[in-house]
């Protein structure tokens, strides 16, 4: 089977093997959240005991959204918008997916600037600038790159027209075959940075700070947190799932796929950790998180070991592979939409959606520079682009979708979907998910948006 056939219209191009869907899905999912979110986190917040709460709030959080929205892209077969009004026609439900598209456009407008740090990295790293063993260096080189409004809007323009040329390619031919090659890369890019990591003397100590396990350091804080993080991670909220979703051949298990990536996922997580914290502790680096582990904690510490430089260039190459399987997710949601029901080709979707992008993108770029001190609700442009969607939009998101699919659509519509039309024998699969996702993650989701709005603080 090559193409799939949309119920009724011509061709509908999706992903055509099992391997590309796990690629395209954990391509998505894997990204900046792996590097510089959640090695950290389990870090500050009791080791492998965060592990084990991260994986409890993904089982009931993160996961059940993923596989709520992956059924409904796949049963309606369109874009986040038009697969809710195909299943509930006449009712307001889409608002969800138009939520989603905005949500998914501007989160690509922030997280296009981060992941074109990591990009110029790459040559930075290559060129010898980034070569030394003091923070204050590093934290310079960081500081002139941000604060260079030529330099922030062309990288992020090279990253966002990079990204175009591949959605324009196709699903099949652009996605799928792109991650395909991607995915394996970063696994053995990962696997070669642990290894330098964990064999230089004193990696012990940091291994410590990533497993040993602290109950003590779990509060009802960190518990949210893992929350919100599994929403961040498995890229739910804003209709990426429901677009890949409609991409999944009809034969494909989407609660063991879902389950899959969701455990990759966290692997790649732990093994970025592997991947750090040991040549930080080593050298005698302070952890830390975002911005300032990638960009000026890790050249120090590259800077620090011998062959350094070889290994900085080939953790910044498998960071931005990382960002861009997520960065496709994020901008065919848009083009799936625009090409779908304004009948436009997807080369003009794509390029009116690179458009917008760079349009707001640049409000992002700036933020460090010529618009630092623009600022809306206190923040700057990026911290509000970063705030609405992370805080508000996913978390609204994913809170409806579940209300939607649990209470309006019902078990038997999500065991039809679920189980390829009785082909597949997860009965039990389908009942714990139908509990689980009707009464417990809407609960917790209202609990994650109501913290992320301030409107509770624990
Ligand atoms: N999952 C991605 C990460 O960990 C981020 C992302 C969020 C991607 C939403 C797509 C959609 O970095």
């Amino acid at each position: 089977m090559k193409m799939q056939q949309a119920p009724g219209k011509g061709f509908r191009d999706g992903f055509t093997t099992n391997l590309g869907v796990i690629a395209a899905t954990l391509g998505s999912a894997v990204g900046l959240g792996n590097i510089w979110k959640f090695p950290y986190l389990t870090g500050v917040n009791g080791g492998a005991a965060f592990i084990i709460i991260y994986l409890l709030c993904t089982l009931l959080v993160g996961l059940p959204v993923m596989i709520t929205e992956l059924i409904i892209g796949r049963r309606a077969r369109a874009d986040a918008i038009t697969s809710l009004q195909k299943l509930e026609p006449r009712q307001p439900w889409y608002l969800v997916g138009v939520s989603g598209v905005i949500a998914a456009f501007l989160i690509l407008a922030f997280y296009s600037e981060v992941a074109c740090w990591v990009f110029a990295y790459i040559f930075k790293a290559a060129s010898g600038v980034l070569a030394s063993t003091d923070p204050e260096v590093t934290s310079q080189a960081f500081a002139n790159m941000i604060t260079n409004p030529v330099q922030s809007l062309v990288w992020q323009w090279i990253v966002l027209v990079f990204i175009s040329v591949i959605i324009i390619a196709g699903v099949s031919k652009g996605i799928e075959a792109m991650t395909k090659r991607l995915v394996p890369c970063l696994f053995l890019l990962l696997l070669l940075v642990c290894a330098r990591s964990l064999t230089l003397p004193g990696a012990a100590e940091g291994l410590g700070f990533l497993f040993k396990p602290d109950f003590s350091k779990v509060t009802w804080a960190t518990v949210l947190t893992a929350m919100g993080l599994s929403f961040f991670k498995l890229s739910v909220g804003m209709g990426t799932m429901i677009t890949y979703g409609s991409y999944f051949r009809d034969d494909q298990n989407i609660p063991g796929t879902a389950a899959r990536v969701m455990l990759a996922d966290v692997a790649v997580s732990i093994l970025a950790g592997l991947a750090i914290f040991p040549a930080v502790f080593a050298f005698g680096f302070e952890p830390g998180a975002g911005p300032k582990l990638l960009f000026i904690t890790i050249p120090a510490v590259f800077s620090s070991m011998p062959l350094g430089g070889v290994f900085m260039v080939i953790f910044f190459i498998l960071t931005a592979i990382a960002a861009t399987g997520a960065m496709l997710s994020l901008m065919e949601v848009p083009v799936a939409f625009i090409s779908g029901r304004l009948g436009w080709s997807r080369t003009t979707a794509t390029l009116v959606t690179l458009a917008g992008l760079v349009l707001l993108g640049s409000t992002a770029a700036l933020s460090n520079s010529t618009m630092a001190d623009f600022k809306l609700l206190g923040m700057t442009m990026f911290d509000l682009l970063d705030y609405s969607t992370s805080n508000v939009l996913l978390p609204l998101g994913g809170l409806f979708l579940c209300l939607f699919i649990g209470w309006r659509w019902g078990l038997e519509n999500i065991r039809r979907t679920a189980s390829n039309e009785g082909s597949l024998n997860n009965d039990a699969v389908i009942g714990a998910f139908y509990a689980v996702v009707k009464f417990v993650t809407p609960l917790l989701v209202f609990v994650v948006l109501l913290n992320g709005l301030g409107i509770i603080k624990l």
